[in-house]
């Protein structure tokens, strides 16, 4: 479903933040990748949400060349395909928890009464539907990022990148975050993971793959390890 080919990002004149990295995953597949700072991890994920453009090789996601995508094409492509969950939870401040989690629809053209609905849904699998009408400043980083994640699940992405999703959680709300994504695995979801966080990754992934210096350094099938 996913394939780098012979993918190489530099910026400036400095060492190449990922060189000649090849990677399938499969859909399915829940991919952890781990490595030091600085490694390449958020670099590989940008690739693939086609946030950023390699300097030489190939990205295909679900058949789309990312890579080769004007930026509608490229935002098309996200709408459609991608859900995203970040560090620090980027929701706006100024609409509701409900509003938030609506937009990626709206945007997509979904007609107000289905997100509505869609977005209850997901509220209240993910155990913050009480929140539905709050700001999501009032609301605990590990309740926010439930709500980051309805967001990111909202147009059913065939794809689901998250980086660092409990990197600014305490280990109880990094815990809910880490039950979320296992079950989302276990439903059958795609996901890519980044994290340092050896236990998310042991709970959620069934595939670790290791980077360091922009190279795939380690590429371990869970229980093989
Ligand atoms: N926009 C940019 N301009 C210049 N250099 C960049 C840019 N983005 C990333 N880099 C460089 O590319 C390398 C890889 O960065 P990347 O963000 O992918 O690392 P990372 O593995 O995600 O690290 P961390 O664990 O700290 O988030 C780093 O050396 C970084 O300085
Ligand atoms: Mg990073």
């Amino acid at each position: 479903m996913i394939e780098l080919r012979d993918v190489t990002r530099r910026y400036g004149d400095g060492p190449p933040a990922l060189r000649d990295v090849s990677l399938t995953i499969a859909a399915g597949e829940a991919v952890a990748i781990l490595g030091p700072s600085g490694s390449g991890k958020s670099t590989l994920l940008n690739l693939v949400a086609g946030l950023d453009a390699p300097s030489a090789g190939s990205v295909s996601v679900a058949g789309v060349r990312v890579d080769t995508l004007s930026e509608a094409g490229s935002a098309r492509y996200r709408r459609a395909t991608i859900g995203m969950v970040f560090q620090f939870f980027n929701l706006l401040d100024d609409l509701t928890v409900a509003d938030n989690v609506m937009l990626p629809a709206q945007l997509a053209g979904m007609s107000r009464g289905a997100a509505e609905r869609r977005a209850a849904e997901l509220l209240g699998t993910l155990g913050v539907d009480r929140h539905a009408t709050a700001y999501p400043g009032r609301l605990s980083g590990g309740e926010r990022q439930r709500v980051a994640v309805a967001r990111a699940l909202m147009n059913r992405p065939a794809l689901l990148l998250a980086d660092e999703p409990t990197g600014a959680l305490d280990s109880a709300s990094g815990e809910d975050v880490q039950r979320l994504l296992a079950d989302l695995h276990a439903d059958g979801q795609t996901i890519i993971l980044v994290t340092h966080d050896t236990a998310l990754a042991n709970a959620c992934a069934t595939r670790t793959v290791r980077l360091a210096d922009g190279r795939i350094a380690a590429d371990t099938l869970a229980g093989a390890r």
